[in-house]
């Protein structure tokens, strides 16, 4: 099935000069950019964004480093693209994130993981809208 992803190339990577990289790993395994732009996130579209961990400790800290300096907003597709580009990134925490996905290549810790990308059909449709709507 074709399906269409929202990913972040989030700011930690774009401070680092890692877009481009990245952006190799997605287009080597297929992923076609349909759409792409570089901007700095307002803290209204980072708290809807997500909106599923507010009550969550960490999301004041989160919130501001989405939105700290320049971030990727991306839309992917491909066959499989929202459970093939989870795998490509690899787990949240940058340090049990299996060999070769992007998060063990460059995530600096479990909190400046480098990148994101829609879990579930219903998130890429929501995530979408936030960014591009
Ligand atoms: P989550 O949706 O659980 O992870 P993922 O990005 O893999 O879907 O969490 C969203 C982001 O919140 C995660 O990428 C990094 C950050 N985060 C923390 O800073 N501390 C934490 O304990 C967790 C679970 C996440
Ligand atoms: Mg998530």
């Amino acid at each position: 099935m074709t399906e269409k992803t929202l990913v972040l190339i989030k700011p930690d990577a774009v401070e680092r000069n890692l877009i481009g990289n990245i952006l190799i790993e997605y287009e080597r395994n297929g992923l076609k950019i349909l759409d792409m732009k570089l901007i700095k996130a307002s803290i209204e579209v980072a708290e809807k964004h997500y909106a599923e961990h507010k009550e969550k400790p960490f999301f004041s800290r989160l919130v501001s480093y989405l939105t700290r300096s320049p971030l990727v907003v991306l839309i992917l597709e491909g066959e499989n693209a929202i459970s093939r580009v989870r795998s490509l990134n690899g787990t949240t925490d940058p340090g049990k994130s299996p060999d070769n996905t992007i998060r063990a290549l460059y995530g600096l810790s479990l909190s400046e993981n480098t990148v994101h990308a829609s879990d579930s059909q219903e998130s890429a449709d929501r995530e979408r809208a936030i960014w591009f709507g």
